[in-house]
Parts: C-alpha cells; structure tokens; sequence
C-alpha cells in the first residue's frame, strides 16, 4: 500500500505537520500569505528567511497564539498527543525580578504553580536539564544576574522538561557562545537520534546545511522548500533574502 510504502522505517516519537494555506493578518498587514508545506514525522526542519518575514508568527501560529486562516495538521503517531517544548527567541523580563533559576525552571516546567514548591520529580528532572546544559551550578542564581549566553541556555532547559516529543526552537543560537552552540548541537543529534520533530528557526546557514533534513524559506510566502543542498544554492538565497515582499506585490497578487 502506498500508506505503508511512506512510513518511516524507525517510528518517530514526533508528529508530522502540514501547513495548509496558511494566512495571517494583523490589523492590516498581511504578515503570512497562503503558507503551505510539510514537516515529515521524527524531522529537522529549519525555517529560514529575512528578519519580519514572519517565521516567529508562523510558529506562534502553530502553538496557537496567533489568529489564522488555513488548515494546520498536527498528526500524532497513534494520534497520541505529546509534550511539545517550544524555546522562544528572547526572554523579556524585568532584570531585578527576584526569580532565581531554579523559580523559573519551576515555573515554566511544572503545571501546579511554582509557589507551591518543586515536586521531588520535577525537582530531578529539572536538574537532569540544566546539567545537560551546563547550567546546574547555578540553580540558585537570579535569572536578572545572568549573561545573555547563560539565560538562552536556560531558555533550552527548560524546553527539555518534561522531555518532549515536538520541539520548536526560534533562533536558539542567536545568543548562545561557541560552548553554548556545542550543547544546542548535542541537544539537536539526541532529538533526531530519538525521532522528536524539531522546527527549527535559524539564521545562521551554515548550521542549517549541516543540521537540517529540510528547509523551509519564508518571506511571508514560502519562497523554496526542500533539502538543504536544493535550498541553500546562492541564486535562492539571493532571492530569498533581497526581495522584500510588500502587500499587493507578490506575483499573484499582481495577476489577480
Ligand atoms: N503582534 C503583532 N502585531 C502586529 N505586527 C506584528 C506582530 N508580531 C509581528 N508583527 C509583524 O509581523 C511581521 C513578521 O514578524 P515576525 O514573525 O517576527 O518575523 P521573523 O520572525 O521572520 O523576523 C513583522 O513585520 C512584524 O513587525
Ligand atoms: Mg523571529
């Protein structure tokens, strides 16, 4: 059967993804415009493309924290649903905030609210986390107190916790030192060895083309999608990142 013919060979522990003619409009800005493509179960898929070309949109529109048009499939194998880590692209908060790692560790990670204290499980696996980061002794410090490098690896943490079947990471290594790209790096091989779906937006093109299954170019429209030896050729980019698509100025919208 074809069905079968399609099905990955180790079953993946992620789900597939098919973004459907997926449109976004905020106050009067087209931000996405009929946006279609899919991310294979158990995959690292980068998404990549100028700055407001809106990749971050597209994935808080996955996580469903923006309004959309379109058709978004989520297909869980044995359409069981998982965790799904989602890792921002910046963390704004107020840096005299008396919230210490491990406080924020426990409020991302725990669904009772962290007042009440860290579960002795949650407690564990939230050590496992920052350990695997490289964060564990400095658990107790303020998150106000830490680099920018230190606080992105907190922001892997606790994506990490509890671990995830999905992953969706905005440009995780934007802030990350050379240290902090070998964990990331490390993190990336152990969910692709474990079959977890990574949607992975990056900018750095290198990373991508050595990391990514597939990629995905966005520039409020998808612009090219396939492996990254097909995608990351000098003529795409060139295309990708020097049209700045305004509304009314895509191809179709000209022929309509
Ligand atoms: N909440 C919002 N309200 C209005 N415009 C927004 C909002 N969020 C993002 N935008 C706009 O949407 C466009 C895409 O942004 P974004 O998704 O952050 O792109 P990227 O992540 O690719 O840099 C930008 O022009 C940005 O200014
Ligand atoms: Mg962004």
């Amino acid at each position: 059967m074809i069905a079968a013919a399609t099905t990955p060979l180790a079953s993946a522990l992620g789900p597939s993804l098919a973004f459907d003619g997926i449109s976004l409009t905020l106050g009067r800005t087209d931000i996405l415009s009929g946006v279609s493509f899919n991310v294979a179960a158990g995959s690292v898929h980068a998404l990549v493309g100028p700055n407001g070309g809106g990749k971050s949109s597209l994935v808080k529109t996955l996580l469903g924290q923006m309004p959309h048009r379109g058709k978004l499939s989520v297909s869980w194998p044995g359409d069981r649903p998982g965790v799904i880590g989602y890792i921002p692209q910046a963390l704004e908060f107020d840096r005299g905030l008396p919230m210490t790692v491990n406080d924020f560790m426990a409020a991302m990670c725990q669904r009772k609210p962290a007042f009440l204290g860290l579960s002795r499980a949650r407690s564990g696996e939230i050590g496992d986390a920052l350990a695997r980061v490289g964060m564990q002794d400095k658990r107790n410090r303020r998150m106000g107190a830490l680099s920018g490098g230190e606080r992105q690896r907190v922001l892997l943490a606790q994506g990490l916790v509890p671990g995830p079947s999905m992953v969706v990471l905005d440009e995780p290594m934007s802030a990350l030192d050379e240290a902090g790209v070998r964990v990331f790096e490390e993190l990336l091989d152990n969910w692709r060895a474990q079959r977890v779906t990574v949607l992975w937006i990056e900018h750095d093109l290198e990373a991508v083309g050595r990391l990514a299954d597939r990629v995905t170019g966005l520039n409020r429209q998808v612009l090219c999608d396939g492996p990254p030896a097909q995608v990351l050729t000098p003529d795409r980019l060139l295309a990708l990142f020097s049209t700045r698509p305004r509304v009314g100025s895509l191809p179709q919208e000209r022929a309509a």
